[in-house]
C-alpha cells in the first residue's frame, strides 16, 4: 500500500503511535496493515548497537563494530574523501547488523575548547564541519542506511544541555551554528535531523518552528524525518506543530494520548499529524528498501580502514631538526613511555562509545614494525587517572630514556576527562604527565610527544620540552598502528588543526560566556568562533587553526583569482587558481587553504574565513594547479535588517596558505555589487538619509540653501550634524537651528514616496 493510502486506512491512534518510537532504538509498527519498525543505533565514528535482549538504555555492551576516529579526528583529514569511506563501512557495518538509521554525525561548532562532547564533533569552522559531515552522509547513505545529523541546534556545550537556552543573535546563528547543517542538509540529503535538547533565545529546539519548518524545510528543502534527542520532547503537540515528526525514545500512554486528544479537541490540525506520519512513513520505506540484513562485514578490510584514517588524521604539530621520522639503526633503543603507549585511549565516553572488533595497542605496533636490531623499550611513566606523580614510575622512565637514542612520550587525557554529560573543567593534561615531561627532557633532549585527546589541550606550558609533537585525537581502533606508520615514516603526517590550539584557555573568544548561568548562556563572542576571533583579537596562540606539518614541504605559486558574472543575475563566480610543488625528498599531502576577508564591510567581520579547502597528494619535485570556485554566498555576511545575505561592494582579499597564519600568497578582488540600502523613513538618521542619492538630494531641497549657496539649517552647521548626525531626523525637529520642522519632515517623506512611485 502507498503512503497515501495508508494514511487514510490509519486510525488517530495509530498515527500518533507512528509519531513515538515502540521502545528506545526502535520507530513503532502497525501489524494489520504491515508497517515494519525499523532500527536505530548510535554511531557517528562507530556503531553502538544493542543487542535485541538486555538492558537496551546502558551505553556499554553493544555488539562489537569497528571503532573509525572521532569526528575531531576525521575533521583533522581535511578529507571529504575518506570521510566518505568511512561512511560506507559504517553503512556495510549497519546492514549487517539490521541497522536502518545511524544516529550521527554530530556536526556542531566547537564554540569552546571546554565542551565535553567536542571530540564528538568536527570543528569550529562550518565549512569543515559541513564539508567533511556530508560526505560522511553521502556515503552512508549510499549503502541504503539512514544518518541522523545532530544535533540541530546550537548544542554547543553539555552543562546543562537539556533545559539551557542558548542566546545567539540571528547572524550568528546563520553564520556559525546553521551552515554546516544547510550544506549537509542541501548536499547529502540525509534521511534524518536529530533536534538538539537545547532552548535557542527561549525556545525548546524541539518546539521551534521557526528551526524545524521556517529554516530547515522551507529554506533549505529538507525532506526527510526531524527526530527528537532522546528525551527532548516536553509537549508533544507544540513539538509536532512546530515540525518535529518523531519523538524518541517514546514516552508512551502519554505522548500519543496527547496527540490524539489535540486532535479531538481541534488545537491540532490532524494534516499536521498526518505530514508527520507521512515522514515516517517515507522513512519506513527508504529503510526497507533495501531488503533484509546483509552479510557480515568484513572485519579486516575495516580494520585497515581504520588504521589508514588514523594515520591521515595526525596531525603533527612540531618537527624540530627533523627528528621524525625515526631512523634507527641496529643496535639503538627507543624508550616508549607512557601508560597510554600500552594501554590506549581511542574514543570517547557516551552514546557514541563504541564496542571495538580489535584493538592495537601503539607499543606493539611499535616493536612489529622496528627495524631488526633495534630494541622497543617500555616504561609506563605515570599512572592513569591519578595526577599525583608516581616517583617510582617516574625514575624508572628517566632511566630507560636516559639510555635511549630518542624517547617517544604517550600523553594524553584520561577518559573521565572527555564525555558526553559534562563539559571539561580545565585543557591541561593531567599534573603528573606535564611534570614528567622536564624530568624526561633532561634524561634525553630527543623527546617525542604522541598526544591522545579528543579536544584541544593546552601546550604552552611543557612543549617547549619536546623536539616533536604528533596530535593523533581519539582515533578509534587502530590508532596503535597508525602511529607506528607515522613514527616510522611509513606514513606521512597530513592532517591539519579543524581547531585551534590556544595558549591558555583564557585566551577562548567564549571564555567570559561559557557556560552560563540562570539558564542561559550568552553566545557574546558572536561571529568571532574560534580562529575568527582569535585573529579579530589578535591573540597569539600555540597552533593556529589549519595547521599541520609533513615530513615533506610544499611551495605556493601563482595565485590568480578571476571574478565572472553579476551579483545583480546571480551568476558572480571568483575562480581562484594557485601551484603548488612538493619541494621535499618524499611522497606528502598539502591542505591548501583559501581564505576570504573584507576589510571594507559595514559590520564587524573576521579577519579571515576558510571558505574553501583542497587536499593535495604530491611526489617529489611534482607540482599541480588547485583551482577553488566561490559564489556570492561566500563573500556575503547575514544581515538581520534585511534578513538576507549581503554582499557588499568593494575590496575582498583571497589569502592561499598552509594555516589560518600561514598565508603564502595573498590577492584581491574587486567585486561590483548593489550598494546597501537602508529604507527611509522618518525613523533613518540624518546619515542615512545623507548616504541615500535619492533622499540626500531631496533633504538639500527641503533645507535649502542661503543668498551665497550655502546650505542651511543642519546642512551648514558641521558641529551640529557630527554630534546629533546618527538622531532620526524625526528626532532632529527638536533642535531649532536644524531648519528641519515637523511639516518638513511630513513633506519630505511625501516627496521621497512620490520620487519612488515615480
Ligand atoms: C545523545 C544523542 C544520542 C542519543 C541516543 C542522546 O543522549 O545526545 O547524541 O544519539 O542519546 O543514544
Amino acid at each position: 500500500m502507498g503512503a497515501r493510502s495508508l494514511l487514510t486506512a490509519l486510525t488517530l491512534e495509530e498515527k500518533a503511535s507512528l509519531c513515538l518510537g515502540s521502545d528506545f532504538w526502535h520507530t513503532a509498527s502497525v501489524a494489520r496493515l504491515g508497517i515494519p519498525a525499523i532500527t536505530m543505533a548510535d554511531g557517528p565514528h562507530g556503531l553502538r548497537r544493542k543487542p535485541e535482549e538486555g538492558e537496551y538504555a546502558r551505553i556499554s555492551g553493544s555488539l562489537p563494530a569497528t571503532c573509525f576516529p572521532t569526528a575531531s579526528a576525521l575533521a583533522s583529514s581535511f578529507d571529504p574523501g575518506l570521510a566518505r569511506r568511512i561512511g560506507a563501512a559504517l553503512g556495510a557495518e549497519a546492514r549487517a547488523q539490521g541497522v536502518h538509521v545511524v544516529l550521527g554525525p554530530g556536526i556542531n561548532i566547537k564554540r569552546s575548547p571546554l565542551c565535553g562532547r567536542n571530540f564528538e564533533y568536527f570543528s569550529e569552522d562550518p565549512l569543515v564541519a559541513g564539508v567533511l559531515a556530508a560526505a560522511l552522509v553521502q556515503g552512508l547513505e549510499a549503502q541504503g542506511v539512514g544518518a541522523s545529523v545532530k544535533h540541530f541546534a546550537a548544542n554547543n556545550q553539555e552543562t546543562d544541555r537539556a533545559r539551557i537556552s542558548a542566546d545567539v543573535d540571528e547572524r550568528t546563528l546563520r553564520e556559525i551554528y546553521l551552515p554546516a547543517f544547510e550544506r549537509v542538509i542541501t548536499e547529502a540529503s540525509p534521511w534524518t535531523v536529530m533536534c538538539s535538547y537545547n532552548k535557542i533565545n527561549g525556545t525548546y529546539a524541539s518546539q521551534s518552528s521557526w528551526l524545524l519548518t521556517d529554516v530547515l524545510r522551507d529554506e533549505w528543502g529538507f525532506d526527510g524525518l526531524v527526530v527528537s534527542d532522546w528525551g527532548a520532547v516536553h509537549d508533544r503537540v507544540a513539538a509536532l506543530a512546530a515540525g518535529l515528526d518523531l519523538e524518541m525514545p517514546p514516552k508512551l500512554g502519554v505522548d500519543d494520548e496527547a496527540i490524539v486528544a489535540a486532535v479531538r479537541a481541534g488545537e491540532l490540525d490532524e494534516d499536521v499529524l498526518d505530514q508527520a506520519v507521512a515522514r515516517v512513513l517515507q522513512l519506513v520505506e527508504r529503510a526497507t528498501e533495501r531488503g533484509g540484513v546483509s552479510e557480515a562485514f568484513d572485519v579486516d578490510a575495516h580494520h585497515a580502514l581504520a588504521r589508514m584514517a588514523a594515520a591521515e588524521c595526525a596531525v603533527l604539530l612540531k618537527n624540530e631538526n627533523a627528528l621524525l621520522p625515526l631512523q634507527p639503526s641496529a643496535g639503538e633503543t627507543i624508550a616508549v613511555i607512557g601508560e597510554l603507549a600500552r594501554t590506549p585511549r581511542y574514543q570517547g565516553a557516551g552514546s557514541s562509545q563504541v564496542t571495538p572488533t580489535r584493538l592495537d595497542v601503539a607499543l606493539d605496533e611499535l616493536r612489529a614494525a622496528a627495524p631488526d636490531g633495534v630494541e622497543v623499550a617500555f616504561a609506563a611513566g605515570f599512572g592513569i587517572g591519578t595526577t599525583r606523580g608516581d616517583e617510582e614510575l617516574a625514575a624508572e622512565a628517566m632511566a630507560l630514556a636516559a639510555r635511549a637514542s630518542v624517547a617517544v612520550v604517550f600523553l594524553g587525557l584520561p577518559a573521565a576527562n572527555e564525555s558526553e554529560g559534562f563539559d571539561r573543567a580545565h585543557i591541561d593534561l593531567p599534573a603528573n604527565q606535564a611534570a614528567l615531561l622536564p624530568r624526561l627532557a633532561h634524561a634525553n633532549p630527543r623527546l617525542v610527544v604522541v598526544l591522545a585527546n579528543g579536544s584541544a589541550v593546552r601546550l604552552s606550558d611543557w612543549e617547549r620540552h619536546a623536539g616533536a609533537v604528533l596530535e593523533c585525537w581519539l582515533s578509534g581502533q587502530a590508532a596503535g598502528g597508525a602511529v607506528a606508520d607515522l613514527l616510522f615514516g611509513a606514513a606521512n603526517p597530513c592532517g591539519r588543526l579543524a581547531e585551534t590550539l590556544p595558549l591558555r584557555l583564557q585566551d577562548a573568544p567564549s571564555y567570559l560566556n561559557f557556560p552560563g548561568e540562570a539558564g542561559h548562556v550568552r553566545y557574546g563572542e558572536g561571529v568571532f568562533v574560534g580562529y575568527r576571533g582569535y585573529d579579530a583579537l589578535d591573540r597569539e596562540v600555540s597552533y593556529p587553526f589549519g595547521h599541520g606539518l609533513s615530513y615533506t614541504s610544499f611551495e605556493y605559486n601563482d595565485l590568480c583569482a578571476r571574478v565572472s558574472g553579476r551579483v545583480e543575475d546571480g551568476d558572480l563566480a571568483v575562480e581562484v587558481t594557485c601551484r603548488i610543488a612538493n619541494t621535499g625528498s618524499r611522497r606528502g599531502k598539502e591542505v591548501v587553504q583559501l581564505y576570504v576577508g573584507d576589510p571594507e564591510a559595514s559590520v564587524p567581520r573576521p579577519p579571515r574565513e576558510l571558505k574553501a579547502f583542497a587536499k593535495v597528494g604530491l611526489d617529489p619535485a611534482v607540482s599541480a594547479t588547485v583551482t577553488f570556485r566561490l559564489d556570492a554566498r561566500d563573500l556575503s555576511y547575514w544581515s538581520t535588517a534585511a534578513g538576507d545575505w549581503v554582499l557588499e561592494p568593494g575590496r575582498f582579499t583571497l589569502a592561499v596558505g598552509a594555516s589560518s597564519r600561514d598565508l603564502r600568497l595573498t590577492t584581491t578582488i574587486d567585486v561590483v555589487a548593489p550598494p546597501l540600502r537602508v529604507e527611509l523613513d522618518d525613523m533613518a538618521t540624518l546619515q542615512e538619509w545623507l548616504a541615500h542619492p535619492t533622499g540626500e538630494a531631496l533633504l538639500r531641497e527641503a533645507v535649502g540653501t542661503d543668498d551665497a549657496g550655502r546650505p542651511r539649517g543642519i546642512l551648514g552647521d558641521d558641529e551640529l550634524r557630527s554630534v546629533v548626525g546618527n538622531f532620526p531626523i524625526r528626532a532632529l525637529t527638536a533642535f531649532p537651528g536644524s531648519g528641519l520642522g515637523p511639516s518638513t519632515i511630513d513633506d519630505l517623506l511625501r516627496r521621497l514616496r512620490d520620487r519612488c512611485v515615480d
